[in-house]
């Protein structure tokens, strides 16, 4: 096979760069380990940045964003006692969005598909080659069991954190910083309706706790555990009073609890991988950098990379031209390390580790970014998003 860009992953950041590179006339084929069910189940967090939803306006597939969305102002900060809203709009004029990552990849899959887009599920012993040259390609053995190659002028690593593509750039220039925290979240969704209109973010002694939401019926929590916690010690009556416990206490509010649909352990770990190119491949999304999902950056981030590198392939592609390529790796590192540092600091602002030293300290930086406008600001900006490129 020929094609222009290769793309490895079939997730937002691939899919959505399949389609933004469509609507500049660049050719794409994409390829997945995974099966299409799989990777419309995964469940991941549900905020999206104006930038981003411009993004998704840009590449033609916000119809259904623009009607079930959720508009978000603010968020809720609160420990044992009190419950501070913070007004986004009324701080820094921008909101945020409540629409699952599931429903992102819903409305690329089907966008990819009308348009006859080359899709490939289930491949597997996919590898990259001749990445220093300008004729790189991309092995793979498809469902049927055959060996294939994709030849083409760029190949672009939207395949995650687990994926071949950030391996295939030489350890002699890869570099990699990293930080695994000692918690772990429990995820839980529920069919109930949710008992808050924004997001509630709660420091507590017995750990972190969040309220989210995808719909009007449907609630997601979060519970902070340790690292390697089992689930089955997390029966749902003890999932319900934990949740009323670290989110309601000392504040006059209640939880209605409802059928728990899904529950899983998911880690917490910061990773940064330079440069997100080398020679003909290009890394965009988790192949590139990890954050933990307290800031609700992962998919924002995703999208802030594709949006920045449609245009540079397009160049590289149609003209020849290099310069928006070679500015790629360190424009669109200069916002991942933006958010490894908010999403660090809102993780380890919001989380118990360490001693009583450790939980003063927390109380304190969180009362300021409660009460003063500056520190309120601060929180808004990056929540809500920096412009970009940053
Ligand atoms: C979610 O809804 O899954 C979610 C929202 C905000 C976060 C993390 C997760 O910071």
């Amino acid at each position: 096979m020929r094609t222009q860009v290769a793309i490895v992953g079939a997730g937002p950041a691939g899919l959505l760069l399949s389609q933004l590179l469509a609507a500049r006339g660049v050719e794409s084929v994409v390829v997945e380990t995974r099966s299409q069910d799989y990777v419309l189940a995964r469940i991941r967090a549900g905020i999206l940045e104006q930038s981003s939803v411009e993004a998704l306006r840009a590449a033609g597939v916000a119809a259904r964003l623009e009607v079930e969305a959720l508009p978000h102002r603010g968020i809720y900060l609160q420990w044992p006692g009190e419950r501070h809203h913070l007004d986004f709009v009324d701080l820094v004029g921008r909101r945020v969005f409540v629409y699952g990552q599931t429903e992102v990849t819903k409305d690329l899959v089907s966008a990819r598909e009308q348009a006859g887009q080359e899709l490939h599920y289930e491949v597997h012993d996919t590898a990259v080659h001749d990445i220093e040259t300008d004729h790189p390609s991309v092995t793979f053995t498809d469902v049927a069991g055959a060996v294939r190659r994709i030849g083409a002028r760029a190949v672009v690593g939207c395949d995650g954190s687990f994926g071949p593509c950030r391996q295939a750039v030489p350890d002699r220039i890869r570099r990699t910083w990293e930080r695994t925290y000692p918690y772990a979240w429990l995820g839980v969704l529920a069919d109930v309706a949710p008992s808050t209109d924004e997001l509630i973010y709660a420091w507590h002694p017995e750990g972190f706790a969040m309220h989210s939401m995808r719909s009007e019926q449907v609630s997601r929590f979060y519970l902070q555990v340790p690292a390697d916690e089992e689930l089955a010690e997390w029966p749902d009556d003890r999932i319900w009073e934990a949740l009323s416990t670290r989110l309601g206490e000392g504040v006059d509010w209640s939880l209605t609890s409802g059928p728990v649909t899904e529950k899983s352990v998911l880690p917490m770990r910061s990773r940064v991988t330079s440069p997100m190119r080398h020679g003909s491949l290009f890394l965009a999304g988790d192949a590139a950098h990890i954050v933990p999902p307290t800031g609700a950056k992962g998919l924002n981030l995703a999208i802030a990379d594709v949006a920045l590198l449609a245009p540079a392939l397009a160049d590289l592609v149609l003209s020849g031209d290099s310069r928006r390529a070679d500015d790629y790796s360190p424009t669109a590192l200069r916002r991942v390390w933006r958010c490894t540092h908010f999403s660090w600091w809102m993780t380890t602002m919001l989380h118990q580790s360490g001693d009583d030293f450790d939980a003063e300290l927390q109380r304190s930086q969180l009362r300021w970014v409660a009460d003063s406008r500056a520190g309120a600001a601060g929180l808004a900006e990056n929540y809500t998003g920096l412009p970009l490129p940053l």
